[in-house]
């Protein structure tokens, strides 16, 4: 790849929750000095504001309408990403399968897409940047250089989720980790618009059986390749 001087990179990976993409895209950004963001931070924050508004996520034009009134943000600092809803940082407020379950739900409504896309390709136009999530090589940055699709078996990822499970959440509730994340799956591969998919040019790595080094090492290798011009 011919890169003009002054180019921005974009490295997209995309794949369904505790495929990883978290702990091995704040690596690989880590590694090449570049601005990480996490997608599925925003729609959690929305997500998380209905919840804390009590706007019922199935109306659309009630969650427009309170997204027009108050800003999200994203802060990267000292390899720290942090989110912001207003003036309150709520990152902490975002782990676990319950908040995700109402990022799904959000994320159904084509107008908070339109906005959070809008708002990642801001975030990401100034620097070179490591996007996660679930659309960034389709719909986010079709145009990234470098794209990759992680995914890894349930039974890996609920494991992997199991062990964020944040303190608040109940033994019972972890139990049902895995039917959770599977519907969430459907849900996300399932929508019409900008489902959870494979880019047709991402490298899939699946991580079941590999260790995050091996998942980083896979990743930094194959950016190298593409950007230092080998990669066609
Ligand atoms: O990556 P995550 O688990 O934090 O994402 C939470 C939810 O947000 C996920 O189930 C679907 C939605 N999401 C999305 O639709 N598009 C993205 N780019 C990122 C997340």
């Amino acid at each position: 790849m011919v890169l003009e001087p002054g180019t921005r990179i974009v490295i997209a990976i995309d794949g369904p929750s505790g495929a990883g993409k978290s702990t091995v895209a704040r690596k690989v950004a880590q590694h090449l000095g570049y601005q990480y963001v996490d997608s599925g931070a925003f729609y959690r924050a929305v997500g998380w504001l209905m919840h804390a508004r009590g706007v019922p996520v199935e109306d659309a034009a009630a969650v427009m309408a309170c997204l027009a009134h108050t800003p999200l943000r994203a802060t990267f600092e000292a390899g720290i990403f942090h989110m912001w809803v207003a003036d309150a940082c709520v990152t902490s407020d975002l782990r676990g399968e319950a908040a995700g379950r109402a990022a799904s739900a959000v994320a159904l409504l084509p107008g908070v897409r339109a906005l959070i896309t809008a708002q990642l390709q801001r975030v990401g136009a100034p620097a070179n940047v490591v996007m996660e999530g679930r659309d960034i090589g389709t719909v986010v940055f079709p145009e990234a250089q470098v794209k990759f699709f992680l995914d890894a078996s349930l039974a890996v990822r609920g494991q992997r989720r199991l062990q964020e499970t944040p303190p608040g959440e109940t033994p019972a509730l972890s139990r049902h980790i895995l039917e959770a994340m599977a519907t969430r799956d459907r849900q996300d591969q399932g929508r019409p618009t900008a489902p959870l998919v494979q880019a047709a040019d991402a490298q899939r790595i699946d991580t079941t059986d590999l260790t995050v080094d091996e998942v980083v090492q896979t990743m930094l290798s194959e950016i190298h390749r593409v950007l230092d011009g080998e990669g066609g």
